[in-house]
């Protein structure tokens, strides 16, 4: 297990390399603004599927790594009566808050760590919504799942959709499923170093790789997710593994081939009343 030391100083890296990933969102920041002024809500359909009737449930919903906000303001035009989203980037929680200024919406923004987020929001939450390349910034699961909690109210929800662990395992740019030489060991339990972003995500940013900020990922298997949110004390309600990217994963296969393996999962759960 990391330290509490190790596990600060990779977020802290992590958080210069998002600060240079934010480019790509402060890039698109009018588009997202008149998608959401048009009503859009940027869910993907397992999504669509748990996040219903909000309007008649979820007065705050708080989404952690929140990024640019696109999705959290997505939570607002889908019912939620007022958003709160979390994210250690100060670039993307800036552009975040000029979303919502544009639209003058119910959001409030915090800078933070997750496993700082600010202790104002105990017990605030009728829903905690995160994911969507979220678990493997964090490097405490545990520690995040006991944020999870205490940010809800009891009888509040954790809707998780997230990279199925099984989905981090292939290389991208490859036709078929090839085993990647660094990510394709289920049982690696030590972060990742990378630099440089995905093509179809985010790109180069018009330089070199090695130019780019190390960044530190850690993949979380099946049993790691669940078990933290047993431990924490949280009800699992559903668990459902779904065949859908929510991003351009794997560029060049075959789409029908795609959906023949798990590519996201949903974790719905409950804090105890
Ligand atoms: C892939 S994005 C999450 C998905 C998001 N829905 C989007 O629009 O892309 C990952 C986010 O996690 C944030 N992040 C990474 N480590 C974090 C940490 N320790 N605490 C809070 N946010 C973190 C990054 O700044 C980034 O905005």
């Amino acid at each position: 297990m990391a330290s509490s030391d190790e596990v600060r100083k990779w977020h802290s890296d992590n958080r210069v390399g998002w600060n240079e990933g934010a480019a790509a969102y402060e890039a698109e920041l009018e588009e997202r603004i008149e998608f959401l002024r048009a009503g859009g809500q940027n869910f993907c359909p397992p999504e669509r599927e748990f996040l219903t009737d909000l309007s008649t449930w979820c007065h705050r919903a708080i989404h952690l790594q929140c990024a640019g906000g696109t999705d959290t303001l997505s939570l607002w035009n889908r019912g939620a009566h007022e958003v709160v989203g979390v994210d250690i980037s100060d670039r993307m929680i800036e552009v975040a808050r000029k979303k919502s200024a544009a639209l003058q919406a119910p959001a409030h923004w915090f800078r933070s760590d997750i496993l700082d987020t600010p202790t104002e929001l105990d017990g605030t939450a009728d829903l905690v919504y995160t994911g969507r390349g979220a678990l493997c910034w964090i490097m405490d699961l545990d520690a995040w799942a006991q944020v999870v909690v205490r940010l809800l109210k009891p009888g509040g929800k954790l809707y998780l959709y997230e990279g199925h662990p099984f989905s981090d395992l292939w290389t991208f740019e490859d036709k078929e499923y090839v085993l990647d030489p660094e990510y394709g060991d289920y049982f690696n339990a030590r972060p990742i170093d990378s630099e440089g972003w995905p093509s179809t995500y985010i790109g180069d940013l018009g330089k070199p790789i090695d130019e780019h900020a190390l960044k530190h990922e850690r993949m979380w298997r099946m049993d790691e997710i669940v078990n933290a949110a047993l431990g924490s004390g949280l009800k699992l309600l559903k668990i459902k593994e779904h065949p859908d990217l929510f991003w351009n994963r794997f560029p060049n296969m075959d789409p029908a081939n795609v959906r023949r393996l798990p590519q996201t999962l949903s974790i719905w759960a409950e804090k105890p009343a």
